[in-house]
């Protein structure tokens, strides 16, 4: 077992060891439609067994209820996981579809009480900001998060989709382990920006979505016609109609590579990912997501994959290509507001 566990990184500032590759576990109870809850579980399971160690959920998934999932799962490993999760995002009363981002004191406060309580655990490892409440400077967020770490409940701060300049107003009021953003060969923005000022601060990027939300394994082609209602997908503009036709023709560099390395797309789309520490001289942890046993160990190989400097050329110009936001509304990511 021990051979094939993954290589480790340390996250930002004096932030935690972790796998080189983390799990994404969003998609287990919410986001992309039914999911078999047993299945899930093994593959939390076998991820550990792989060496994976950085978990990731949030308040906002599920309300609550991805962190309920994870919490037997946490306890039953606790001392050997990270526990990443997130505040920020909820969902008015009235309206399920309206999202309210709030980063006040009062709220960050009463969010790690109830996070605490649904992990069922005494800290957080990693404690995200999930989403800028541009209402809020954010030194004054920082400084709440910080109040946490000082009480105990909480061990690092992470941000996720930040600007680079609000990255900077952060780690001059606490040091943070680990941005959190968008980054795939189909998502590049934060490159501009937010990765030369991580490196700088010796900050970790964790990239969500390196997958590209599954567009990048080819396994849809259209998430109007593909996948079911519930999938958050479908209201994507870069993954239906018009939009999703061309960016499904994007994929033929992905799979000349794939072929030559007798990898799945999936691989190499993540072995691009990982490879960023390299290109950028930053820790590249990406959170992957999946809610499959069989696609945690494909993933996990996709850490000793190398990618060499052609295939990297050939990978260059798909970002560029895309067609249609990450977002249906872009002010809810970082490149929005930079
Ligand atoms: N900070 C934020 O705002 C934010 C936003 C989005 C996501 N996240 C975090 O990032 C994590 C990962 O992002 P994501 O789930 O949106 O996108 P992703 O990791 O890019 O892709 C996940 C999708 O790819 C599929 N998949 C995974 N491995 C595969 C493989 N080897 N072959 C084929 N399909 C594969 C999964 O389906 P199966 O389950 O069927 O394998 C799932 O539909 C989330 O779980 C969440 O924790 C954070």
């Amino acid at each position: 077992m021990t051979d094939s566990r993954i290589a480790k990184a340390h996250l930002g500032g004096d932030g935690p060891e972790v796998g080189v590759q983390g799990l994404g576990c969003m998609g287990m109870t919410w986001a992309y439609g039914p999911s078999d809850t047993g299945e899930s579980r093994a593959a939390l399971e076998r991820a550990f067994e792989l060496g994976v160690t950085l978990y990731d959920t949030a308040d906002a998934y599920g309300g609550g209820e991805n962190e309920k999932f994870l919490s037997p799962f946490f306890k039953a490993h606790r001392d050997e996981v990270v526990i990443a999760t997130k505040f920020a995002i909820s969902t008015s009363p009235d309206d399920p579809m309206k999202r309210i981002i709030r980063n006040d004191a009062p709220y960050i406060r009463s969010c790690v009480e109830a996070s605490l309580k649904r992990l069922d655990v005494d800290v957080i490892d990693l404690y995200y900001m999930h989403r800028r409440d541009v209402r809020v400077p954010i030194e004054e967020t920082v400084g709440t998060m910080a109040e946490l770490v000082r009480e105990g409940k909480v061990k690092h701060l992470g941000l996720s989709e930040v600007t680079a300049g609000e990255l900077r107003a952060a780690q001059a009021v606490h040091p943070i382990a680990a941005v959190q953003s968008e980054w795939s060969l189909f998502s590049r923005d934060i490159e501009a920006n937010v990765v030369p000022a991580a490196r700088e601060l010796g900050v970790a990027l964790v990239p969500y979505s390196p997958l590209g939300r599954g567009f990048l394994t080819g396994s849809f082609s259209d998430a109007g016609t593909d996948l079911t209602d519930q999938d958050f997908r479908r209201t994507m503009p870069r993954f239906t109609g018009e939009n999703a036709a061309a960016n499904v023709r994007l994929l033929e560099p992905v799979r000349t590579v794939a072929e030559a390395h007798g990898v799945s797309l999936a691989q190499v789309a993540l072995a691009w990912v990982q490879q960023q520490t390299a290109v950028h001289g930053l820790p590249v942890v990406p959170i992957p997501g999946t809610t499959r046993r069989s696609r945690v160990e494909e993933n996990v190989a996709a850490t000793r994959i190398v990618l060499t400097d052609e295939e990297l050329a050939l990978l260059e110009p798909i970002a560029a290509k895309v067609e249609g936001d990450r977002y249906p509304d872009m002010t809810f990511a970082s490149a929005g507001r930079e």
